[in-house]
């Protein structure tokens, strides 16, 4: 906390000092009402009554001039405090590594960079002050009560140490319930998040009824937990409120027959009361302002939570040179483990060796859940290797800096991502320092001239997560962005799934231009996309299991046969039939290949249909054998 505190900690004493005076002013107010009781009351002197009347009157303004003062010494400072909070918060979020985000719920994130940190002002605003400023007064005040008579002093200094004991109990107890509901408050974010942006799911399964219900249940456990809260809170209050009062009625009883006796003067008993009345706010609002502290000592955990997460590891240096590479793309003895999986599984990736020449491009197939994203998720560093190196140019990685790494490397990933941004932003995303030729040119070879169409062609906004493109729109602009920079080693995850056939293929003309200047790596599901590489490697249960041209490993190797045939390989592509280990992930493939067809309504073509010798038709037809239903309406529209 200090770090950002520090900044203000001048205006904070400050501030602080002023409400001590303020305070302190207001426990003047009895000593001159005792004056007046005992002076011109006692004398009858109207003008004397007029004069301290007058002194009240000043004193009153001058308590709340300082207290206004105080509000405008911290409200702009204590601003910039959480504004910075939760820019450094921000800033973290933003280079922590993927597995974090994998692992915490983003509404978790969203309620920590705001009702969290805004709890946090709070509390440096008023509770830190005034339970300074409530302490030294009470204090100033128990001095100044047992300068006039100590025994009523006793009298009211009794119930403190019980009151004490129950604060203490009180401040355990909320902490525990405090924590519950900011935590509470998280995911009940999320899942607001989740269906927002899940809406077209939620509506298109009409699932908003148990959405809501889902969100009833846990806002209605929300509830409870801020009753409890409340539960809490008004029995510490009525606690705190009725204890000292019982005392001051007490010392009322004992100070009017001292009065009575002679033994203590008229003036003395009323200033007494009138400093224990005035003591009253300053102790009854401890109960609340615990409460809030409480709150905001658990805000601050949760805040630190999150920026105690180390940052992603930035260069390795030192690391002893192995003998130098080959130039190009290396991977050596790779193996990768996700950092929350357990020590015991097998990793997902295992000696992977690789060398993919400059200039040269790689297809990586495998079936569904074979590693093929986490492969190409290694190369730009969002996650570390946990064995072996990948080498670019004959250099590590793990030394690289990790602006360069990312200046050498693009990616486009099977889920396109856009940001709410104009497509012009979306696209220069992948080059800062793109012009609107090089734009244009990365837009063509993507085959998303569908941008000069829009509205306001480049300067359109896309919505939130591109939601207002469709899926082959985004993939194309994703795709565009991967290729803007021109950069020297290339990494595409399945980046055509969502087209249709035709833009396909002009999709792969432009591209083939592109990769014969780039390094690349390629993920493909089908033989059009695996014949824009030079060679093919086949990832099989987290291993290269074959590597060569794409007619070898149709020759030599079962499973890619059949991952290249589909269930339909009684056509005869010339492959071998497909093995019964690898008819498991037959299923799940086509549906993930049908699923991302579905965006643009593509039309498969049918057998016999302008078949060519790549076998495009071959991996097309499996789709139209999973679906049977969508056979006739894709006839139809063939025709
Ligand atoms: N963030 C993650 N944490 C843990 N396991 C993961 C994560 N992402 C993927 N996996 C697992 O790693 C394996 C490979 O996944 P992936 O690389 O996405 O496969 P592919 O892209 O080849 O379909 C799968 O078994 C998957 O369950
Ligand atoms: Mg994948």
């Amino acid at each position: 906390m200090w770090p950002y505190v520090r900044p203000v900690r001048v205006r904070l004493f400050t501030a602080a000092f002023v409400a001590i005076l303020a305070s302190c002013l207001s426990l003047v107010i009895p000593l001159v009402l005792k004056w007046m009781v005992d002076g011109p009351v006692a004398d009858r002197d109207p003008g004397g009554v007029w004069l301290g009347a007058l002194y009240l009157l000043l004193l009153g303004i001058a308590e709340a001039l300082l207290f206004g003062f105080r509000r405008w010494l911290v409200a702009r400072p204590l601003a910039g405090v959480e504004a910075s909070m939760r820019a450094d918060l921000y800033r973290h979020l933003q280079r922590l590594p993927v597995a974090f985000h994998d692992r915490w719920a983003s509404g978790q994130l969203l309620s920590r960079g705001t009702t969290d940190l805004m709890l946090l002002r709070m509390f440096l605003a008023f509770p830190l002050t005034f339970l300074v400023v409530n302490a030294t007064t009470i204090l100033v005040g128990f001095v100044l009560l047992f300068a006039q008579d100590w025994t009523l002093g006793l009298v009211l200094l009794a119930p403190a140490v019980p009151l004490m004991i129950l604060c203490s109990l009180f401040e355990t107890k909320y902490s525990v319930v405090a924590r519950r509901a900011q935590d509470q408050v998280g995911d009940l974010t999320t899942v607001v998040e989740e269906s927002v942006l899940g809406i077209r799911i939620v509506k298109g399964f009409g699932r908003h009824r148990s959405q809501a219900r889902a969100f009833r249940a846990l806002s209605g456990r929300l509830r409870t937990t801020e009753l409890g809260k409340a539960r809490l809170l008004a029995g510490i209050w009525g606690l705190i409120t009725s204890i000292p009062e019982l005392a001051i009625g007490a010392a009322l009883v004992l100070g009017t027959i001292q009065v009575a006796d002679g033994s203590l003067s008229a003036g003395t008993l009323v200033a007494f009361l009138s400093t224990a009345l005035a003591l009253r706010w300053p102790v009854e609002s401890i109960g609340f302002l615990l409460a809030m502290s409480q709150e905001s000592a658990t805000a601050t955990d949760r805040f630190f939570e999150v920026m105690d997460v180390a940052e992603e590891p930035g260069a390795v240096t030192g690391r002893e040179d192995a003998p130098a590479t080959a130039a190009g793309m290396v991977f050596e003895g790779v193996e990768f483990r996700y950092p929350d999986a357990g020590p015991d599984t097998p990793p997902v990736l295992a000696g992977i060796d690789l060398h993919i020449r400059p200039g040269e491009t790689l297809a990586l197939v495998g079936g569904t859940g074979s590693g093929k994203t986490t492969l190409t998720a290694l190369v730009p560093r969002l996650h570390e290797v946990t064995g072996g190196r990948i080498t670019l140019d004959g250099e590590d990685i793990a030394t690289m800096e990790r602006s360069r790494l990312r200046e050498l490397v693009s990616v486009a990933f099977e889920e396109p991502t856009l940001f709410s941004a104009t497509v012009g932003a979306n696209v220069t995303m992948g080059a800062a320092d793109a012009d609107e030729d090089q734009v244009r040119r990365a837009l063509s070879v993507a085959q998303a001239d569908f941008v000069h169409d829009l509205p306001q062609g480049l300067e359109t906004e896309v919505g939130e997560q591109g939601l207002s493109l469709s899926g082959g729109q985004r993939q194309r602009l994703a795709l565009a962005r991967a290729v803007v920079g021109e950069p020297r080693f290339l990494v595409l995850d399945d980046p055509l799934s969502a087209l249709d056939v035709h833009t396909e293929t002009l999709v792969e003309a432009a591209l083939r231009q592109v990769l014969a200047r780039t390094t690349a790596v390629v993920v493909a599901h089908r033989p059009s996309t695996v014949m824009l590489a030079d060679r093919v490697a086949l990832l099989s249960g987290g291993r290269i299991a074959a590597v060569g041209t794409h007619q070898e490993l149709l020759r030599d190797s079962a499973e890619y046969a059949w991952l290249m045939s589909g269930a339909g390989g009684e056509d005869g592509d010339g492959g071998p039939r497909r093995t019964e280990g690898a008819r498991a992930d037959a299923g799940a493939t086509g549906r993930s290949r049908h699923r991302a067809d579905e965006d643009e309504g593509l039309t498969a073509r049918r057998p016999g249909e302008g078949d060519d010798e790549d076998g495009r038709n071959a991996g097309r037809r499996v789709r139209a054998e999973d679906v049977p239903q969508q056979v006739p309406a894709e006839e139809g529209s063939a025709r």
